[in-house]
């Protein structure tokens, strides 16, 4: 089954195909960061707009990639939710009428489902049951992940996501946006130990987090500091260090609590250099085995759409008629194809 996998949830227009036997084999993205940056975050009316100016190009262009054809096509998966509606609404319109006009089933995919199993997309694939670390700019959840479709939610921030936290620190910090990857640049030539800031909700018990006050922690140290470019950068690092430690404790605590040994890692903070780093370091220390998505395919892409779509699909599950995106969309309220 030859599945065209649309995202389109924020302010990313990835496309992709994949088959069963063959894998991903074309995928194309168009990264709206440069419409973006001079707001300095995403304006969804914009977002939508670009969408629908890219949507078909790209879509040709991943077929033809691919040496497939329209006709080709045995199944269509978009992201459904969660995101922005009008951002949302673009690659469901278009992936609805796609199928209907070509007469193929249509699958409406949860944007944190593709995340989640984009890890299978790689050569090590794991098994079930496992521990997903799901960061991205719109969450941060622990997730157990018994089945497709079967996931607990074991803990989640209470307020700023982790990339979010990253996003604004480094907006705070003066830097270009999308701040988390010039933040996690920065961050390399920081000078260690000069500042240490808290790891917020490790000393209570439980797998929530809360990334706000670690925020505020730099605006104050910013504005008290002397604002070098040196301070910038160690401020960055101790920023940096105190956010992926904290996410590492819980991924520590969760594997404990769980008894799994397996931790799968996605969403776009997963393309982090010292997050992969630290939790590389779990395998040495208690044989926890970890997987990460390859960094394009933990940034917001197609080919994970594609395959979360493919698996539905090829459960015999598919989108009715009448269908809507949603903007708020809770993964545990996802079931597991009958
Ligand atoms: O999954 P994603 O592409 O989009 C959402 O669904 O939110 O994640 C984007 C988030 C942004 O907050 C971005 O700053 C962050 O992931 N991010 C990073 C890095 N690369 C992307 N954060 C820290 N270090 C990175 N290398
Ligand atoms: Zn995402």
């Amino acid at each position: 089954m030859l599945v065209l996998g649309i995202e389109s949830s924020c302010d990313e227009t990835g496309i992709a195909l994949y088959h069963p036997d063959r894998g991903i084999v074309a995928h194309s993205l168009y990264s709206q960061v440069k419409l973006h940056a001079q707001y300095g975050g995403v304006v969804p009316e914009l977002a939508s707009r670009d969408h629908i100016r890219k949507i078909s190009p790209l879509i040709q262009e991943t077929l033809q990639k691919g040496g497939y054809t329209m006709a080709q096509l045995e199944g269509i998966a978009f992201t459904k939710g969660p995101g922005l509606m009008g951002a949302l609404m673009v690659g469901a319109a278009t992936g609805r009428s796609l199928g209907l006009a070509l007469g193929i089933p249509t699958i409406g995919v949860h944007h944190m489902e593709g995340h989640l199993l984009a890890p299978m997309l790689e050569d090590e694939v794991p098994a079930f049951p496992f521990l997903a670390l799901l960061v991205s700019g719109g969450h941060t959840l622990l997730v157990q992940v018994n089945a497709l479709g079967d996931y607990q939610v074991l803990g989640e921030s209470l307020d700023d996501a982790v990339g979010e936290a990253f996003d604004k620190t480094a907006k705070l910090l003066g830097l270009a946006y999308p701040g988390g990857p010039a933040l996690a640049a920065l961050a390399q030539q920081g000078t260690a130990e000069r500042y240490t800031f808290p790891r917020p909700m490790t000393t209570v018990p439980g797998l929530d987090f809360s990334f706000s006050g670690l925020k505020t922690h730099v605006m104050t140290t910013w504005k008290e500091s002397d604002q070098s470019e040196q301070t910038k950068a160690d401020i960055a690092h101790a920023f940096e260090t105190a956010a992926i430690d904290t996410l590492v404790k819980k991924c520590r605590r969760a594997l404990k609590q769980t008894g799994l040994t397996r931790l799968v890692v996605a969403g776009g903070v997963g393309a982090n250099q010292l997050l992969r780093e630290q939790l590389a370091t779990l395998e040495s220390s208690n044989g926890t085995k970890t997987y990460f998505p390859r960094p394009e395919y933990c940034t917001d892409n197609g080919a994970m759409i594609a395959y979360a779509g493919y698996c539905r699909l090829a459960a015999g599950e598919c989108e009715g008629d009448s269908f809507q995106p949603l903007a708020r969309w809770s993964l545990e309220s996802l079931q597991a194809p009958a």
